[in-house]
């Protein structure tokens, strides 16, 4: 196992009827700006929840935020909330509301230059305001840990950040919030984390089993719980698993000392750029392409994820990580999401467009750094 420090300070408040809590949380007398999406608190009785808990607190409302939440949005509000004199802002909604809120609150302090630069020029975030969140979306695991994805809609650009300043100090998760969410966002929600744990799990062995098996652990929960909750929302124990599931997936503990990918997300975020698919969408069409083109670096560990997670103990290395391959797509596609490109009508010019992008790019992806533009172009043209 490789060294590490690990600080996972957010404070996780589980369970059914939590979101009253938020008012022992949020700090006394703030000025609160209340960030959401396009609606769906209001519609759920979210709002309603958080507005009751917080009577008598000054609030202001910034909703509006995307889906794939855009700088241009997120920098009217850093305007307000520098106006306003915001100290604390709360995130009600998402994945996608909390990425913007992480970047309102970092941009909103930012002294160094354009706010642009965190995102595109890793720069160094040395304060930002306060965050709490109220997540109602299994899925990003943004509710515990410091990430941020922003999409810049002048240039179609996706980019990402992370720090531990934008950390929120407490994430409310009720399980009751999924009951409302329709299959196509709890079908991505299971994706989303399952490829997650993918990232840091399916790369090369450095003798981390209590890594592995964690890994694992979320993996069968989630082909185990995600079909229950797809078929009946109101069961709270197969939801309240899955939710924790997603979190667990992306908080830090999983990748700790073991060597991430994180290609499948890399490439994933410029088909959203270009095409606007859902982001778990993307992931599920390019992985299986990255599993069979890096099958020969990560033959290890595809073999175990095929023979721990699918029972796959039969024939030859190469028939056997096909078989992977296959009962990953199958379970994807099981749960709604397709998986080739021409199934979400992608031309090959886009993958052209991509490719160009990343050759203009310094850096090579993959837990190797081996993935440059020309792997990139195989893994895509490996998926019509
Ligand atoms: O906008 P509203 O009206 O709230 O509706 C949302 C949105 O349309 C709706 N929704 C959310 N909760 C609901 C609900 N509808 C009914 N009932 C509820 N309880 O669901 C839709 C999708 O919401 P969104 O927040 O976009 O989904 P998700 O949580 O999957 O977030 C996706 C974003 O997160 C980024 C993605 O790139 C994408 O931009 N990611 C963030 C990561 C992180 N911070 O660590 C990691 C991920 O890999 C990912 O990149
Ligand atoms: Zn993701």
């Amino acid at each position: 196992m490789y060294n590490f420090e690990y600080k996972n300070p957010v404070k996780i408040i589980f369970g059914k009827n939590t979101i009253s809590k938020v008012a022992n949380e949020v700090p006394k007398n703030a000025k609160i700006m209340l960030t959401y999406g396009g609606g769906s608190i209001k519609k759920n009785g979210v709002y309603n929840q958080v507005m009751d808990a917080l009577k008598g607190a000054e609030i202001l409302e910034f909703g509006g935020i995307e889906v794939n939440p855009h700088y241009e949005t997120c920098m009217k509000a850093v305007e307000i909330a520098k106006a306003e004199n915001i100290d604390f802002l709360l995130s009600v909604g998402g994945g996608s509301v909390l990425d913007a809120t992480k970047f309102i609150a970092a941009a909103a302090l930012y002294t160094n230059g354009d706010p642009w630069d965190i995102l595109v020029k890793g720069g160094t975030v040395v304060n930002a305001i306060p965050i709490g969140a109220v997540l109602t979306l299994p899925a990003t695991g943004s509710e515990m840990n410091g990430n941020s994805v922003i999409t810049r809609i002048s240039t179609l650009e996706k980019m990402a950040f992370s720090s531990l300043k934008v950390m929120p100090q407490f994430s409310i998760l009720d399980p009751e919030c999924v009951f409302t969410l329709p299959d196509k966002q709890v079908a991505n929600g299971i994706v989303d984390a399952f490829i997650h744990v993918m990232e840091q799990y399916l790369t090369f062995d450095v003798n981390s089993p209590l890594q592995d098996r964690f890994a694992e652990s979320i993996l069968t929960t989630l082909i185990e719980e995600g079909p229950k909750v797809l078929e009946n929302r109101n069961d709270y124990d197969a939801v309240a698993n899955f939710m924790w599931s997603a979190t667990m997936a992306l908080n830090g503990l999983i990748g700790v000392g073991v060597p991430q990918d994180w290609a499948t997300h890399g490439i994933g975020h410029e088909l959203t750029a270009f095409h606007g698919i859902d982001h778990a969408r993307t992931l599920a069409i390019v992985l299986p392409g990255v599993m069979n083109i890096k099958r020969e670096s990560k033959k290890e560990k595809i073999l175990q994820y095929g023979k721990r997670i699918w029972g796959i103990t039969e024939g030859t290395d190469d028939e056997k990580i096909d078989a992977a391959i296959s009962k990953t797509v199958a379970f994807f596609e099981s749960v709604g999401l397709p998986t080739t490109l021409p199934d979400y009508n992608v031309p090959e010019e886009s993958v052209t467009k991509i490719v160009a992008r990343f050759k203009k790019r310094f850096y090579k992806l993959g837990e190797k750094s081996d993935i440059g533009y020309q792997e990139i172009e195989q893994i895509l043209m490996d998926r019509f």
